[in-house]
């Protein structure tokens, strides 16, 4: 018997800003069931949540208010001092285009875009950042236009895992902005952080330095 849960699906590189905060599809998905019952989506719905949301502890966990922009959009919210910031954007602001892969900095998955710098999401506290503004893999495209890089990494079939593809994506982007997309050479040694271990990393080098020649010429 299909339930509510079988729709679950994980959002892809190419889902945009408004899936995540608008109304967006009528169903919900099992992510927004599970978040919706332990209250987080309230976040999502730019709310702060309660300071002390550990119901029934009967401890205040240590919070702050942060005010971020997030793809254009701004938030303001309550979080635990020692959330990263990969996992208020996953589990705060359903953002889960950003994927948590060793959650310890070696994989790149979990690279966004923090003041148009590349960052490891995992290795910051979101607390940290208020005031920042604040780009994911939902925040590249434009409405239904996608990004050059998701269109080029597309023609060049770079994406195989799809786990790997919103860290690859972004670094990438930030790599072309960095002037760092000259060659495959340099495009390896600058996307190092970025890990792919499958067939798709030469496809994902050529859209980086195809896009690249684009954007310096
Ligand atoms: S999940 Fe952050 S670097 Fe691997
Ligand atoms: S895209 Fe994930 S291992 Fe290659």
């Amino acid at each position: 018997m299909s339930t509510a849960f079988d729709r679950y699906e994980e959002p892809s590189p190419w889902s945009t800003a408004s899936d995540a905060f608008g109304p967006g599809d009528p169903e919900l998905t099992r992510r927004q069931l599970l978040l919706a019952s332990s209250g987080v989506l309230a976040a999502a719905g730019l709310s702060p949540v309660p300071a002390a949301a550990a119901a029934g502890s009967g401890r205040a966990e240590p919070t702050a208010a942060v005010r971020l922009r997030v793809n254009g959009r701004p938030v303001e919210l309550e979080v635990d001092l020692r959330q990263s910031l990969l996992d208020v954007l996953r589990e705060k602001l359903a953002l889960t285009g950003t994927k948590k892969g060793c959650n310890q900095g070696a994989c790149g998955a979990c690279t966004v875009l923090l003041d148009g710098r590349r960052i490891n999401a995992c290795l910051t506290l979101a607390a940290m950042h208020d005031g920042a503004e604040i780009t994911t893999v939902e925040g590249l495209a434009q409405g239904e236009q996608l990004h050059p890089l998701q269109a080029a990494f597309i023609e060049h079939e770079g994406f195989q895992c799809g786990y790997c593809t919103a860290g690859q994506l972004m670094s990438g982007v930030a790599c072309i902005r960095e002037g760092h997309a000259g060659s495959a050479d340099e495009v390896r040694a600058w996307m190092s952080g970025n890990i792919c271990r499958c067939g798709a990393y030469p496809g994902i080098v050529e859209a980086i330095v195809e896009v690249g020649k684009e954007r310096s010429s």
